[in-house]
């Protein structure tokens, strides 16, 4: 059975736990989320769009006028946080302040809404811009102050017609913890850009200053003596990378020995297509290729099975996939930083076979 695995008890930051990797598109109630204030609550009748900065027209939009005024756009698109599989780096030592995840917080979803290039085509984009920064009605409190949930993402990708203002997940209205009534969708990049509750658009000439985006989600890999939790120094991050992971069997499941089907999910940065998958019975020494069983659609991830023959004892199983760039890294040594994102090392799996 399913349940789910929560990290904290406001009930904010919480994944399927086991994780499934059955279906291509998540179930809305198998879906992860992450949310760093509680969930507003929105009166849609009421709620408006904000559309300014470095725009022609500056806009006020009701959900209505949003919805009526452009055509309906719908994209897959697995939903993927940057904190993923940071338990595996706290074996190198502590992060503190920041969320344990194991491989629960990814999703797939089916969005639909309206392109984000339409918008800004429609309201004029000004010839100084060069970042679209979106700003959530959540609040968050952070060293003493209260604001909205913000980032931002380069103007190119904004007009790639592939970045949607979402108002419907897997065909259903979008439910309150993933942004009701609207949430920013940047398929590829990291869940942390993808902003729920939207309530202003607002462009500009540098990218975002707000915390979450100019503090927070930025790769650095040397520590500041003065403060080892500042990461300012550090580069924002964008696209997810290159990962996969064994689904079944579990960490520690104890199983018979003998032939022993192994799955799990696999995706490419950048929505570059996967190019193989492998798998190894003992912790990377030797590889067999895994087959594709679903392959995903160009920003999704895609499952994959594969059989190994295992004896009695203990083994640690291993999975790594390469696209048409590169290969996932061997350890978490090779990509630890300060506040533990990104992990995309050999995914590992300890069995007991009996
Ligand atoms: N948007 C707002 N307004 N507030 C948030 O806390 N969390 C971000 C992003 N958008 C967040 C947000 C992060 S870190 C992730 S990983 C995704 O939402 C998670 O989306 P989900 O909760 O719908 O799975």
């Amino acid at each position: 059975m399913t349940g789910r695995l929560n990290h904290g008890t406001d009930g904010l930051n919480s994944g399927a736990w086991p994780v499934s990797g059955e279906h291509l598109i998540t179930p809305v109630d198998s879906f992860f989320t992450r949310s760093h204030a509680p969930v507003p609550q929105i009166d849609p009748a009421s709620w408006r769009l904000r559309v300014d900065g470095l725009v022609e027209r500056p806009a006020e939009l009701s959900l209505d006028q949003l919805i009526r005024s452009f055509p309906k756009q719908a994209i897959a698109a697995t939903m993927v946080c940057a904190g993923l599989r940071r338990e595996e780096f706290l074996l190198l030592g502590p992060l503190p302040g920041e969320l344990p995840w194991g491989p629960e917080p990814i999703s797939t979803g089916r969005w639909s809404g309206i392109s984000l290039g339409d918008l800004l085509q429609a309201v004029g984009i000004s010839a100084r811009a060069r970042y679209v920064e979106f700003i959530g009605l959540d609040q968050v409190e952070r060293h003493g102050t209260r604001f909205g949930y913000g980032a931002s993402i380069d103007l190119g990708k904004a007009l790639s017609g592939e970045v949607l203002l979402a108002t419907e997940l897997n065909g259903e209205i979008l439910p309150p913890q993933h942004g009701f009534p609207v949430r920013a969708v940047v398929p590829g990049w990291i869940g942390a850009r993808s902003v729920k509750w939207l309530g202003h658009i607002n462009l500009l000439e540098d990218a975002s200053q707000n915390y979450f985006q100019s503090q927070a989600y930025r790769l650095q890999r040397e520590l500041n003596p003065d403060d080892p939790r500042d990461v300012s120094a550090g580069t924002a991050l964008t696209e997810m990378p290159l990962n996969s992971v064994i689904v079944s069997p579990g960490g520690s499941d104890v199983l018979p020995a003998g032939r022993l089907t192994v799955r799990g999910w696999a995706v490419g940065t950048g929505g570059r297509p996967l190019q193989s998958m492998e798998l190894s019975p003992d912790a990377g020494h030797s590889w067999v290729t895994a087959r594709i069983t679903v392959p995903g659609e160009r920003w999704t991830w895609s499952l994959w099975e594969g059989e190994l023959t295992l004896p009695r004892g203990r083994h640690v199983l291993a999975a790594r996939a390469t696209d048409s760039g590169s290969t996932q890294p061997a350890t978490v040594g090779e990509t630890w930083n300060v506040k533990g994102y990104n992990n995309n090392a050999w995914h590992r799996v300890p069995v007991i076979v009996e």
